[in-house]
């Protein structure tokens, strides 16, 4: 979908500090996607990510839109570099209200016989490890916020297994990560969701992804359509905002049916499709 062109003020004054908030190449990753559209729903961004440059284009886009954005340094998957990131973000931001956990990245993807303990180790760290060092550094803050919000951006790895290693098994415990959170700190109001996006179009995916790989991740779903970023930052602006005040522990997909429709469902669709074409 395009970018958003209205905005409505769903979380005016807002303090939002969202994670891997650059994008990997030109254009709009999730992390981009949902830091530009939560300013222009009237929050504060502190943007964290390892690479200032593109971090600096997110805060770039958002104060051509009006917003207020501000870039911290931090390899996430270091717990002290976490905790001084997102404790300078806090002092900066004044507090804290909502909580997106955005950082990941496939790694890990050899075979178990192939496969070092360092691959290993930086699928956990960057997938599992980085949201559990962030959220524990955001806690209290996020406790004394108004909005006490945690959205967690998984994958549909995390719910299916693709055969690769680190990254679908580190997903799989981010969803009940935030489970956990839920259960933890539900009795003081906290919320914390999972979305599970599906083959969503990044700057990422279009580097790797060629024309006919794209065409099978579109019919594979059975809306048969390209998801992009902003679809899932929709989804992100929803678990966050009040609107949800009422889900929380929630994974939801945002995929094109690609986590409902069964295997061999999809299967007969394409070889279906193909024998026809
Ligand atoms: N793109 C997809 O098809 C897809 C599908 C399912 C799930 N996801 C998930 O969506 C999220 C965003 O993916 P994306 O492809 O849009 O990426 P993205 O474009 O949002 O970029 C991620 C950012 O993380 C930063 N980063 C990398 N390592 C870091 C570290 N150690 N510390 C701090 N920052 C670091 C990068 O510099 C980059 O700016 C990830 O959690 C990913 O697993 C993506």
């Amino acid at each position: 979908m395009p970018e958003p062109a209205a905005a409505y003020g769903r979380l005016q004054d807002w303090r939002a500090l969202v994670t891997g908030a650059g994008s990997q190449g030109d254009g709009v990753g999730t992390g981009r996607a949902i830091s530009v559209l939560f300013a222009r729903e009237g929050a504060r961004l502190a943007l964290l990510d390892r690479d200032v440059e593109r971090a600096a284009a997110t805060q770039a886009m958002i104060a051509e839109r009006g917003g207020e954005a501000r870039v911290f340094p931090a390899d996430l998957t270091q717990p002290t570099e976490a905790a001084a990131a997102v404790a300078q973000a806090l002092a900066w931001l004044g507090g804290l209200d909502v909580l997106v956990n955005n950082l990941g990245l496939g790694s890990g993807g050899a075979r178990l016989e192939e496969m070092a303990d360092a691959a290993w180790a930086q699928g956990l760290d960057l997938n599992l490890n980085s949201a559990v060092f962030v959220t524990r550094a955001a806690i209290a803050a996020l406790l004394a916020g108004q909005g006490k919000a945690v959205v967690n951006i998984a994958s549909v790895a995390g719910l299916r297994a693709h055969g690769v290693g680190a990254y679908g098994p580190a997903k799989a415990a981010l969803i009940q990560f935030t489970r956990e959170l839920a259960v933890m700190y539900g009795p003081q109001g906290l919320r914390a969701n999972a979305i599970a996006p599906g083959h969503i179009l990044t700057p990422l995916v279009e580097r790797f992804a060629g024309p006919a790989a794209r065409e099978t991740r579109r019919r594979i779903a059975p809306l048969e359509i390209e998801g992009d970023a902003w679809d899932v930052a929709q989804a992100a602006l929803f678990l966050a905002g009040p609107e949800a005040r009422f889900i929380t522990g929630a994974c939801l997909p945002v995929d094109g049916g690609v986590t409902a429709i069964a295997p061999l469902a999809a299967y007969e669709r394409l070889a279906g499709e193909s024998a026809t074409r």
